[in-house]
């Protein structure tokens, strides 16, 4: 019994320095992340991301460092919408101390010929309803339709109501997995291929 416990302990002790690693660790709402220390991180990776989320009146910036989180490893995300532009960039890497990279955002503007219906309200998690079309931009193939009640990295709470273009990241994801924006309750999110437009 005794041997079977030091056996066991050895076996943890094995798997942990196997698959801990030091990480540095901060929170910012800018790009400085000031008091960085090391955390321990089991699952072996480090992360560094990086988030943005515009709302037509107020930017929200996010920028950490820390464990990694395997679902967003290398996801890249952007969605635009009228009023809405969503950035996020994760980056995952193994060794002591590795995620010394710099925070960066996707940012390719380049529209990529699709196009989405948009519409854009901030009181009700009602359907928004336009005519208005937004142009798609890099690898934003999709149209997401996403309602929800979001507090945003200040504490504030706010409906949305939202319809624009996405990549597949971001709907991979499952819009849940902000760093920053925290979503309080969904009523509905739907990312289809954007129609094929005659004109
Ligand atoms: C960056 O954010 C920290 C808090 O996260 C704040 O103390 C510092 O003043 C900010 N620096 C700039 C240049 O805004
Ligand atoms: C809500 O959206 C309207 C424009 O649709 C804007 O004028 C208003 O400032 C927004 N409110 C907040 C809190 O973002
Ligand atoms: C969207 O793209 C079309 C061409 O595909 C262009 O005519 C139009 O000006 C663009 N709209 C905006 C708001 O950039
Ligand atoms: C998403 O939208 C498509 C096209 O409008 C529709 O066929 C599909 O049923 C919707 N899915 C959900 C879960 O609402």
């Amino acid at each position: 019994m005794k041997n079977l416990l030091f056996l066991s302990l050895m076996v943890h002790a094995l798997v942990a320095s196997v698959f801990s690693v030091k990480c540095y660790s901060c929170s910012s709402t800018n790009r400085t992340c000031e008091k960085v220390i090391e955390i321990e991180c089991l699952g072996g990776q480090c992360f560094t991301a990086s988030e943005r989320f515009y709302n037509g009146v107020k930017t929200f910036e996010l920028f950490l460092k820390g464990c990694a989180c395997d679902e967003l490893c290398g996801g890249q995300g952007r969605a635009t919408g009228e009023n809405i532009e969503y950035q996020f960039n994760g980056v995952c890497c193994t060794g002591d101390d590795c995620n010394i990279d710099e925070f960066r955002l996707p940012d390719n503007k380049i529209p990529n010929g699709l196009q989405c219906p948009t519409c854009y309200n901030n009181i009700s998690t009602d359907e928004c309803v336009s005519d208005m079309k937004v142009n798609c931009t890099g690898n934003q193939v999709l149209c997401y339709d996403y309602r929800a009640s979001m507090q945003n990295p200040d504490g504030s709470v706010l409906q949305y109501s939202s319809k624009g273009c996405a990549n597949k990241f971001v709907c991979d994801v499952n819009f849940d997995k902000h760093i920053g924006l925290i979503e309080l309750y969904r009523e509905h999110l739907n990312c289809t291929a954007p129609n094929p437009d005659p004109q």
